[in-house]
């Protein structure tokens, strides 16, 4: 570029924050929209699908309203990159997954995700968006580790996050009370260097 040559951007990488690197084989990765709100109300209204979340009660469209906005700020901020998942043929809502508190000094970031879709569990849908999100993170971002917690009874969310190359690195014991009971979360993490797409 300094000796006076063009970009050719042809010659550019497209999965490196180009459109494409948010495309998988069927879901899509892309800015959340206010029009979100009314299926994200309908999900995490389902006790069902918040019941693995740290929600504790119902949220109301004004909470889902300032919720994003206050994550709007965040990307700004550059700590918080939140995406709806959507399904890529028919442009479904399926849910929401990001990376938050990234720590520009440690490079790393905690990983989010609820494919708040319930119709679409259990067909490979949230292990090819977790791959996008953490492919985002470790190639744009360029961050070093990424990390998450997750309850000890979340056994579907645990299989996937190990297919992808999580490690349990801990237990934190008793953490979350529901349903009258006390439950242990896991602390696990993915390090860039040990993550392959498969
Ligand atoms: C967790 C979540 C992201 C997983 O996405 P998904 O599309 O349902 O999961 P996938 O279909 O990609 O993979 C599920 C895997 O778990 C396995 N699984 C399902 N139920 C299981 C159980 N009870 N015990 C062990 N494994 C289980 C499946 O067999 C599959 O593994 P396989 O591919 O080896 O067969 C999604 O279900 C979700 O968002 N749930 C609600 C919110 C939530 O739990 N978020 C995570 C908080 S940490």
């Amino acid at each position: 570029m300094f000796s006076g040559e063009e970009v050719n951007h042809f010659d550019c990488d497209d999965t490196i924050g180009g459109d494409e690197m948010y495309k998988g084989k069927r879901v899509t990765l892309r800015a959340v929209e206010q029009d979100d709100i009314p299926e994200m109300l309908h999900h995490f209204n389902d006790w069902e699908v918040r019941r693995f979340l740290h929600m504790i009660t119902p949220v109301s469209a004004e909470e889902e309203e300032k919720w994003i906005q206050e994550i709007t700020r965040q990307r700004k901020a550059g700590t918080h990159f939140l995406f709806t998942i959507e399904l890529l043929k028919l442009k479904r809502f399926l849910g929401v997954c990001g990376l938050n508190s990234v720590d520009w000094i440690h490079r790393s970031a905690e990983l989010g995700i609820a494919l708040s879709n319930k119709k679409y569990w259990g067909k490979g849908l949230g292990t090819e968006a977790i791959h996008l999100l953490v492919q985002f993170g470790f190639n744009v971002l360029n961050l070093h580790r990424i990390y998450l917690t997750v309850f000890e009874d979340n056994f579907r969310a645990q299989r996937v996050y190990e297919k992808i190359g999580f490690t349990k690195t801990g237990r934190q014991r008793e953490t979350i009370r529901r349903l009258g009971r006390y439950f242990d979360l896991f602390s696990m993490d993915l390090l860039a260097n040990e993550y392959k797409k498969s």
